[in-house]
Formats: structure tokens, sequence, C-alpha cells
């Protein structure tokens, strides 16, 4: 903890914060040299880019005398650089990219704090979500942690739980953490698919989510609340990620999962590339999604929690909404 000069920082008040910052940092900086270290692990020798370069970059093949005529491709050059890309800057990219959004969050909780609800808890509650809709986000967001785990595991675990729980425990929680990422995407999908047709009508853009973009969504600032509907401009751009980053993963992950039933080599690869990439985004995103839905908002976790929120949280942050549901339940203000 004295590696950083703004230890001495008014931040000091937060000391849990700044430690997750410091953290996360830390982190960083070994995902980002772990992403490369596997990379140059893997460098060719000489005699290798002596025949690379013969070859320029032609693949060896062959013939062979079963159908499966790809296995007829001895050497495919082209290998080698989509796997440097993806374990030197993809991984690097991704890594970083978690790790800013961590440090951004613990940033924007040091500077803004715990959002409150402005006029206090009213005592009154209104229901927000219902049942099937709390059991779609939960199934979704329950496979999501278990899927994004065990992903991220897959790609930086060699470099960050090897060294700490040793080969044996790495193994077991890898062949487990790989089995539970198949099977659950299964149900993952599902869940995205109940959100969608469930939320979709709510989560078309329009001029009042301009005015929310406008207004910062008045997180930045106390006492600011622009008006927003059912989901606000924040929220339906959190919709639009799950569903298309679902979509990507989905359609690249049974590319992998079922491989070359639908494509050739170069497009296992692109499969692999797009599934990562996806992958790592939607993590960041979902990340920023815990921590508003959760310790970041005063009401908000309730909405998934019991699907009661206290009526000034709604008032406050969904207003238009509010209004809709009185008037077709006929309620006070
Ligand atoms: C511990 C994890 C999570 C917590 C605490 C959480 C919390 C919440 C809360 C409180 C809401 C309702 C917000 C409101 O009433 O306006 C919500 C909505 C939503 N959640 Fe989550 N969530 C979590 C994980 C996830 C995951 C993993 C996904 C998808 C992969 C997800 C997707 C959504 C979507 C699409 C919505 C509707 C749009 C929005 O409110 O942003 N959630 N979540």
């Amino acid at each position: 903890m004295r590696l950083f000069a703004f230890k001495r920082t008014p931040l000091t008040m937060r000391p849990g914060i700044m430690r997750m910052a410091c953290a996360a940092l830390a982190l960083g900086l070994m995902l980002g040299f772990g992403a490369v270290a596997p990379a140059s692990a893997q460098q060719t020798t000489a005699d290798e880019a002596a025949l690379l370069q013969q070859l320029k970059g032609a693949p060896v093949a062959g013939r062979v005398s079963i159908p499966d005529a790809k296995s007829g491709v001895l050497i495919q050059p082209q290998g080698r650089e989509w796997r440097q890309t993806l374990e030197g800057p993809v991984k690097s990219a991704g890594g970083w990219l978690l790790v800013i959004t961590v440090v951004a969050l613990a940033a924007f909780m040091a500077i803004r704090g715990r959002i409150k609800i402005d006029s206090g808890p009213s005592g009154r509650t209104i229901e927000r979500f219902s049942g099937i809709e709390r059991f779609a986000h939960w199934l979704t967001a329950i496979c999501f942690i278990i899927l994004g785990l065990s992903g991220l595991n897959l790609s930086f675990g060699r470099t960050l739980l090897l060294p700490a729980i040793g080969p044996e425990a790495f193994t077991g929680l890898t062949s487990f953490g790989k089995l539970a990422h198949n099977f659950l995407s299964f149900p993952f999908v599902l869940g995205v698919l109940l959100m969608a047709v469930l939320w979709i009508r709510h989560n078309i853009f329009n001029a009042i989510d301009m005015e929310w973009f406008r207004q910062g969504g008045g997180l930045l600032q106390k006492g600011v609340h622009p008006p927003a509907g059912k989901f606000n401009g924040g929220q339906k751009i959190i919709f639009w990620a799950v569903v298309l980053g679902a979509a990507a993963l989905a359609v690249s992950g049974y590319m992998l999962m079922f491989p070359f039933y639908v494509t050739d080599i170069a497009g296992m690869q692109m499969a692999q590339l797009v599934h990562a990439i996806a992958g790592i985004v939607m993590v960041a995103i979902i990340l920023a999604h815990i921590y508003i839905g959760s310790v970041g908002m005063e009401g908000a976790f309730d909405a998934m929690g019991s699907g009661q929120v206290d009526m000034n949280w709604a008032k406050e942050h969904h207003s238009l909404w509010v209004k809709e549901n009185q008037a077709r339940v006929g309620g006070d203000d």
C-alpha cells in the first residue's frame, strides 16, 4: 500500500476504495505482462523461422485417406499470427480494459459516493419488476457470472491462479469451469431471450433518452433527475449491449463448441477472436451495471430483489414510468 504517492491525498478517507484501485492496478500489471508472456514463450526457433520464410505464408498440406480432408494440413503458418494476436494484444488490451473499469468505478464511488434517494425514502412502495422479469434477470446474471469467471480463468488463469493455488487445484478448477462454461451457455441464452422478449418494447431509444444523456443521467450531480420511462437511456445501452453481446457470444461460442460444422479453420480462428473480445467487453460493461445496481445507488437493488421499490426512488429515477403506472392502475401521487 506504500507503493503510491496518492496515499496521502484526501482519498485516504476511503481506504477501501484506494485498496481496490491499487489491487486493480497490480492485477492489471500482472494481466498485461502475463498476456505477453505465453506469446514470447511461443517464439519460433531460427529453423522454424527459416522454414516459415520459405513457405511464404502458405500452408503445408497433403492428402489423407480419411474423410476429414482438413487433417491433411500439416502446418498452417497463419495460425501462429492468430495465436500471437490472441495471446498478445487481445489478452493484454482485455486485461487493461477490466482494470481501467474497476479503477474508474472506484474513482466514481470516491467522488460521487453512493447515490441517495434525494427526498429520502417515502416508506411506500411500487412494483418495479414481476416474478418472471426477476427470474429472467437472475437466471441470466447467475449464468453470466459463472461463464465470465470460468472464461477469464481460461484466458488469465495460467498467469494469475496457477502460481497461487498450484497445478492440482488449478486443473480441477479449470476442468470443472470448462464444463460449467459449456453447459451454462444454454440457460444463459434462454435468460437473455426471455429478457429480450419481456423488455424490448421498453428499450427503443427516443427523444427523452437524448435529454437524459444531455443531463448525464443525473448521475454526476445531486438533485438532478432527468425524466425517464421504465428504462432510462443508460439502461437501454446496457440492455442492447447484453442482447447483442450475448448474440455474438452465443454464435461464436457454439461455433467453438461444435467445431468445423459451419466453417473452416479461418472461421474457427475468427470465432475465437470474436468470443474473446465480446466476452471481455461484456464483463467490463456488466461490472459497471453491478456497481450501480447494488452499492452505487440507494434503493436500486430492491427492484431486482423483492421487486418493490420505494415510491420516491421511482419518482426520482423513472418519473414517466410512475405516471404511466398510476394512470393504468389509478394510484395516487
Ligand atoms: C450481482 C449481479 C447483478 C446485480 C446486483 C444486478 C442488479 C440489477 C438491478 C437492480 C436492475 C434493475 C434496475 C432498475 O430497477 O432500474 C437490473 C436490471 C438489469 N440487469 Fe442486472 N444485475 C446483476 C447482473 C446482471 C447481469 C450479469 C446481466 C446480464 C448479463 C444483467 C442484465 C440486466 C439488464 C439487461 C437489466 C435491465 C436494464 C438495466 O437496468 O440496466 N444484470 N440489474
